[in-house]
């Protein structure tokens, strides 16, 4: 067998892995030592940029399976009748860096791309079905009053808070993420949700409204043996210190050794009519469609089986985007999804480079790419080399679908241009879904523990004025729960009991 000698990242072989090349033992190293400047350059450039949000991650490789027939509602062929597609899952926090813990108190990203013939579908969701703001010109605000402080470069929940209170939107979502689900136990007993409202379209034409929840299979399994969801704010804080990857490791562990996570994909669907009259905006991000009106139907399921070889290129360099919508599914006038539709192609330019589409993890494996895209730093796909560089042409280079123009688009819109509110339906009150999520999902000891999780984070840095707005706020989701959490939180400041404080226990 050959030796198996270093080599530079060109194939010749090098002379040493310890030593660089100088005058003498004792000398100073020469500059012709091209080894060892590969090595420091190469080195110095291994990074790129962090995610702006969703920075700490991981994911694995898997395969999801249609088990059910939906085909009445789309044609896209990765929805077909027992089709297996290809997909790679990456979950996430939102708001810290590469570093940070994954047991801080955020909701969790939940990417799911699949590499179908038809190109690739990305569904970029969460573990929580609604978002903290409905347009789109509210993300970077938000978002800086989740991350760091301009001049001490801390986080700050007074902020968080100062925000959240003046964005009543933001309701219901804050208590999602103050309940159990802000801190998943793993990653693997998590829901995920599309979110958003999203298009499809059948065979004959017919458009549908769908909102994808992925169930998780092994959440059952948690809640039986720990009595609820996720971790409590004490177990979280614990874990950070003892194991800052705790959920990294768990998914990559849980595959390693043969223990497949899966989830069942099930959609909501919606009549295409009924959107105009439906009681709830349906495009509005910060709400749910109760499951009485829009049961859930059961598409397929997804295991995730492989994890990565390199987690750099397969994870890190891995882009998601809501845009990415194959035939038979489309977009929805939501006015979230349509700022993602630009941002995440706009942002992986920048993190990852023009080219990063070239990459394995992101270039389609099971559709033929036939674009006009060429050149650009770092490019290493040739170019068919009978292919013009431009379309028209008359030597047969690619032409598009005219039956396709409007595929994944919006087929009809009105409406004068301005700034405004979305039209108030009769149900859409910001505190409503809130509030049924408190008296009418959560049991006594959910309750009590979302009120300890509030006062925790309350007491954990949050001053007056805004202190006083919290407990306004959650009063306007219910009123019980507000005068608790004020109970709870001005207690505390009397006795100096600091931030685990929290009620009697109920029995
Ligand atoms: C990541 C923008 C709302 C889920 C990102 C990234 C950007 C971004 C720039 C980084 C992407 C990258 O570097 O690869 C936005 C904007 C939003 C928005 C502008 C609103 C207008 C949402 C919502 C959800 C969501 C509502 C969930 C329902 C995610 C996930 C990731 C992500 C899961 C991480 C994807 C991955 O694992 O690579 N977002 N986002 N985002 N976003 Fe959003």
């Amino acid at each position: 067998m050959a030796e198996n000698y270093t080599t530079n990242d060109f194939g010749i072989p090098v002379g040493s892995d310890e030593h660089s090349l100088t005058v003498g033992p004792n000398g100073p190293i020469l500059l012709q030592d091209h080894y060892l400047i590969e090595k420091m350059a190469h080195f110095n450039r291994e990074r790129v940029p962090e995610r702006v949000v969703h920075a700490k991650g991981g994911g694995a490789f898997g395969t999801f399976t249609v088990t059910q027939d939906v085909s009445k509602y789309t044609r896209a062929a990765v929805f077909q009748p027992k089709t297996k597609t290809e997909t790679l899952t990456r979950f996430s926090t939102v708001a810290g860096e590469q570093g940070s813990p994954d047991t801080w108190r955020d909701p969790r990203g939940f990417a799911v791309k699949m590499y179908t013939t038809e190109g690739n579908l990305d569904i970029v969701g969460n573990n929580t079905p609604v978002f903290f703001v409905r347009d789109t010109i509210q993300f970077q605000d938000f978002i800086h009053s989740q991350k760091r402080r301009s001049d001490s470069g801390l986080r700050d929940h007074n902020m968080q808070w100062d925000f959240w209170t003046q964005v009543p939107a933001s309701a219901h979502q804050v208590t999602y993420l103050m309940g159990d689900r802000g801190i998943p136990r793993s990653w693997r007993e998590q829901n995920g949700y599309g979110s958003h409202t999203f298009q499809w379209v059948n065979a004959a034409g017919e458009r549908f409204w769908v909102k994808y929840h992925w169930i998780s299979n092994q959440k059952q399994e948690f809640i039986e043996k720990h009595g609820h969801e996720g971790f409590s704010a004490e177990e979280a804080d614990q874990m950070a210190g003892i194991d800052a990857d705790f959920h990294r490791r768990d998914l990559f562990d849980a595959i390693e050794a043969g223990n497949f996570p899966s989830w069942t994909l099930k959609v909501q669907i919606m009549p295409y009519e009924d959107a105009k009259d439906y009681r709830i905006n349906p495009f509005d991000v910060t709400k749910i469609w109760p499951h009485a009106d829009y049961p859930l139907h059961e598409v397929g399921v997804m295991e995730l089986n492989r994890n990565p070889e390199d987690f750099h290129s397969e994870i890190e360099q891995a882009a998601f985007a809501p845009s990415n919508l194959v035939p038979g599914t489309g977009l929805s006038p939501d006015k979230m999804l349509m700022g993602r539709i630009f941002s995440y192609a706009d942002t992986h330019r920048y993190r990852i480079g023009p080219n990063y589409a070239q990459l394995p993890v992101n270039r389609p494996k099971n559709a033929v790419k036939n674009s006009y895209s060429q050149a650009g730093p770092m490019s290493f796909e040739n170019y068919p080399k009978d292919q013009p560089t431009y379309a028209p042409n008359s030597y047969g280079g690619p032409h598009a679908d005219a039956s396709r123009t409007t595929e994944n688009n919006l087929v009809s819109v009105e409406g004068d241009v301005l700034r405004s509110a979305p039209t108030l339906r009769k149900d859409d009150g910001d505190f409503n879904q809130a509030g049924d999520l408190v008296r009418k999902v959560l049991d006594d000891a959910g309750r009590y523990r979302l009120v300890g999780n509030i006062a925790g984070h309350l007491l954990n840095g949050v001053s007056e004025p805004i202190l006083v707005k919290a407990f306004d706020y959650w009063k306007n989701v219910d009123a019980d729960l507000g005068a608790r959490v004020e109970n709870v939180v001005r207690g505390a400041q009397k006795e100096g009991a600091g931030t685990a404080a929290t009620e009697n226990k109920p029995s």
